[in-house]
């Protein structure tokens, strides 16, 4: 035990002024550290709410380019897109997933066409596209491992066709890094990154998510036979460790806020390239309070994001990356 060195420590001398506590200040959170989630859909000239999601919209292609431009001017450098994917469109076998014309693919093309220098982040997973809600295939009421890698290749290299930066494989199915990156490699995608949602757990912080993408009222029981358990560390830390190995270039721990003890975890093991998704339900959390006042907004905000890093990751998906970004000043105070 560390005992008390009083007076030659006075803990409040490093605190006395803004401009002492700026001097010894340990984490820095920044307008590059944020990666801003999206929601698409159909259709023209719309900016739609979503009801658990105050403050989060859904865009149609015309209303999403303007909106990404404004990301832009606030400084943000990346975004990751997410699809509404109107009912006649999904099926059981989920087609519309490896469609180069649906929708998160030609989004993409706009944005880099528009916005070469911005970054941009799709999902691998089926869920946005299945008619059972699932991130796989389902056969007999079960996931499909391996006949689901195939549809997740499909999907990859479509994505990577249309100029995805970054692959966000966010299924937990097993051998699916592998899988995608032999795919990149043999199709000449050999620049483009995978981001392993590699420690995701089965979280009920994801409801307003699947409100979002219309997947709530399909997805028949749960996801706990692919993802993590929220119990279990030794067991994200296996999943990390596989995806690294099968050449994710950067990895995510996902829900945040509940998890930073794994994500502390995942970068003291590997000093790999560490990401957090700050989830839907985190957000609803905070900004239902912010919106009644409960909370400060700014103040909230900022520490919230600051702790992920603290916790040692390198950036964060949140949808308070706008705000955020509005918050922060570029000396990162
Ligand atoms: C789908 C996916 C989910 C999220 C990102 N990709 C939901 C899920 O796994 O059910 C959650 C994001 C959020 O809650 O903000 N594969």
């Amino acid at each position: 035990m560390m005992l008390s060195n009083f007076p030659n420590r006075r803990g409040r001398r490093l605190r006395q002024n803004s401009g002492i506590r700026y001097l010894i200040r340990e984490t820095r959170l920044s307008k590059s550290d944020l990666i801003c989630p999206i929601f698409v859909r159909e259709g023209e000239n719309i900016i739609e709410k979503i009801p658990s999601m105050p403050g989060v919209y859904r865009y149609s292609l015309d209303t999403l380019v303007p909106y990404v431009e404004k990301l832009i001017s606030y400084g943000i450098l990346a975004v990751a897109l997410f699809p509404l994917t109107p009912s006649k469109k999904k099926s059981s076998t989920c087609e519309e997933a490896w469609n180069p014309e649906n929708l998160v693919n030609i989004a993409t093309r706009q944005l880099k066409k528009n916005f070469p220098d911005l970054i941009v982040m799709l999902d691998v997973a089926l869920d946005p596209y299945n008619s059972d809600g699932h991130d796989g295939l389902l056969l007999g009421g079960k996931v499909i491992n391996d006949s689901t890698l195939l549809a997740l290749e499909k999907q990859a290299l479509v994505q990577a066709g249309a100029g995805a930066d970054i692959l966000g494989p966010s299924d937990m199915m097993d051998g699916r890094i592998k899988t995608i990156r032999i795919a990149l490699e043999e199709n000449g995608f050999k620049d483009t990154l995978i981001m392993s949602y590699a420690a995701k757990f089965a979280s009920a912080f994801y409801g307003p998510f699947r409100e979002a993408v219309g997947a709530q009222d399909l997805l028949k029981g749960d996801k706990k036979t692919y993802q993590i358990d929220p119990s279990n560390m030794e067991e994200a830390i296996r999943e990390v460790e596989e995806d690294i190995n099968e050449g994710a270039d950067m990895v995510m721990v996902k829900p945040g806020m509940p998890y930073l003890d794994i994500i502390s975890e995942v970068k003291r093991k590997f000093n790999f390239p560490t990401f957090a998704y700050q989830v839907s339900g985190e957000y609803a959390m905070l900004r239902g309070a912010i919106e009644s006042n409960w909370l400060d907004k700014n103040k909230t905000i900022i520490e919230s994001l600051t702790c992920f890093k603290r916790a040692g990751c390198d950036g964060i998906l949140t949808y308070f990356a706008p705000d955020a970004a509005l918050i922060l000043d570029d000396s990162g105070r």
